[in-house]
């Protein structure tokens, strides 16, 4: 039964994973802070709930001990958002944003790789965002951390692949669910940003979860170091908003 392990299962993108991963024979670490709520996903996809604080890496240890083997695919997905002007983030949230976001998937991703290596190989996927790709508005901390996770991604391939250890990121657009929903309950947010997409609607956690089990399977044998955007084609329409006269 090959095995993988989710952070920031227990809402959202994440738990939408780790049920993909259940549906397609994984064993499935549900892993989170919030240790009530990775309950309820463990059980409802026959996984297990696993507790820690992705910043903490005597948690995470634990975490991977009591998963009992080494998970063939580890996803880094646990993020959290803070938004607001330059001008006006404080340094404790704009260290925070980095910490979630991006050290994490370093601290995450090397307890992984050390025993993935031993067991011969796996598979790392690190989920960043378009805002990695380009900046937005009130989110440059949040960009910040984003980009970083693409660049240590592919740092990560070009070291571990020697281990047989695969590492790819995925940067989700304009997803309806998890952190964003609460933004796209506005209706003219809703059209306007869907308006702005090439495909005309707005992603959801399934397509992300689509293209993360792809990344995690055979099919991606021969994908690493790669950045997929799962957006609907919007982060290369900017020039296209514009009319030519
Ligand atoms: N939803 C979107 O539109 C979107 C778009 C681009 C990228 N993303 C990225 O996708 C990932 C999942 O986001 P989501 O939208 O599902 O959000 P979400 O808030 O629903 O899920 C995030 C999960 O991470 C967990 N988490 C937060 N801090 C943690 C910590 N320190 N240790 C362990 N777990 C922690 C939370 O408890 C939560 O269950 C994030 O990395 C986010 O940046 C989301």
């Amino acid at each position: 039964m090959p095995t993988m392990i989710v952070t920031g299962a227990a809402s959202g993108l994440g738990k939408c994973i780790a049920e993909h991963a259940a549906r397609a024979g994984y064993k499935v670490g549900v892993l989170d802070l919030r240790l009530e709520q990775a309950q309820l996903v463990a059980e409802s996809i026959g996984g297990m709930a696993l507790q820690a604080d992705v910043t903490d890496l005597p948690s995470v240890e634990r975490a991977f001990d009591d998963f009992g083997e080494t998970p063939d695919v580890l996803v880094n997905n646990a993020g959290i958002l803070r938004t607001g002007p330059l001008l006006d983030h404080s340094p404790e949230d704009f260290r925070r944003v980095l910490d979630v976001n991006l050290t994490s998937v370093f601290l995450v991703a090397q307890i992984a790789a050390r025993r993935m290596k031993n067991a011969g190989g796996g598979c790392i996927i690190n989920m960043s965002s378009i805002n990695g790709i380009n900046p937005s508005t009130q989110c440059g901390a949040y960009a910040t951390a984003k980009a970083g996770v693409i660049a240590l991604s592919k740092q990560m391939s070009m070291e571990w692949g020697v281990y047989n250890i695969r590492v790819n990121t995925i940067a989700p657009g304009f997803i309806d669910a998890g952190m964003q929903a609460p933004f796209f309950e506005n209706p003219d947010v809703r059209d306007l940003r869907s308006s702005a997409v090439p495909l005309k609607r707005l992603g959801s956690a399934d397509d992300v979860a689509d293209c993360a089990l792809f990344l995690a399977s055979d099919k991606a044998k021969y994908i690493s170091g790669e950045n997929i955007t799962v957006d609907g084609g919007v982060i290369n329409s900017v020039l296209m908003q514009l009319p030519r006269s």
